[in-house]
């Protein structure tokens, strides 16, 4: 796993994120083929970026890694997400924290195949 230093102002827009993580609520474990990873095991795991996976991509199934998919193929599984989130009632991630969590999967992703 590769663990980039994380920029200082990074560090400082993730304490917000802190608290609000154990209120979400979740129902994990009803969608198969998705493996799940803990904080720790996210690459830059105190960045916003893995904090929003943590908080918004965890609801139905385990937090998935950025390198599951090439960096171009992001913008799709989150449109297709966002759509799963309103089908369940969870509700839309806003556009700026969407396009924060895009660029730190796109950051971490992997290789294109
Ligand atoms: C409201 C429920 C829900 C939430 C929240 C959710 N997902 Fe999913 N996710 C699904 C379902 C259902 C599937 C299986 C069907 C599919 O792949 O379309 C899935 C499958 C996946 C897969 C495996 C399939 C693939 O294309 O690789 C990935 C990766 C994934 N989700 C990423 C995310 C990310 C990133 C987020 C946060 C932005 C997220 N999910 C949030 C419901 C959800």
């Amino acid at each position: 796993m590769r663990m980039l230093p994380v920029a200082g102002w990074i560090r400082r827009v993730v304490i917000v994120g802190g608290g609000i993580l154990l209120a979400a609520g979740c129902d994990t474990g009803d969608v198969p083929g998705v493996s799940g990873v803990s904080a720790v095991e996210l690459p830059a795991p105190h960045s916003a970026g893995a904090r929003l996976l943590e908080q918004y991509c965890s609801n139905c199934h385990g937090v998935p890694l950025p390198d599951s998919h090439p960096p171009e193929e992001w913008p799709a599984v989150l449109r297709r997400m966002q759509h799963y989130r309103t089908v369940k009632g969870h509700g839309l991630i806003s556009e700026p924290e969407l396009d924060r969590l895009l660029g730190y999967l796109q950051r971490y992703a992997g290789e294109a195949q």
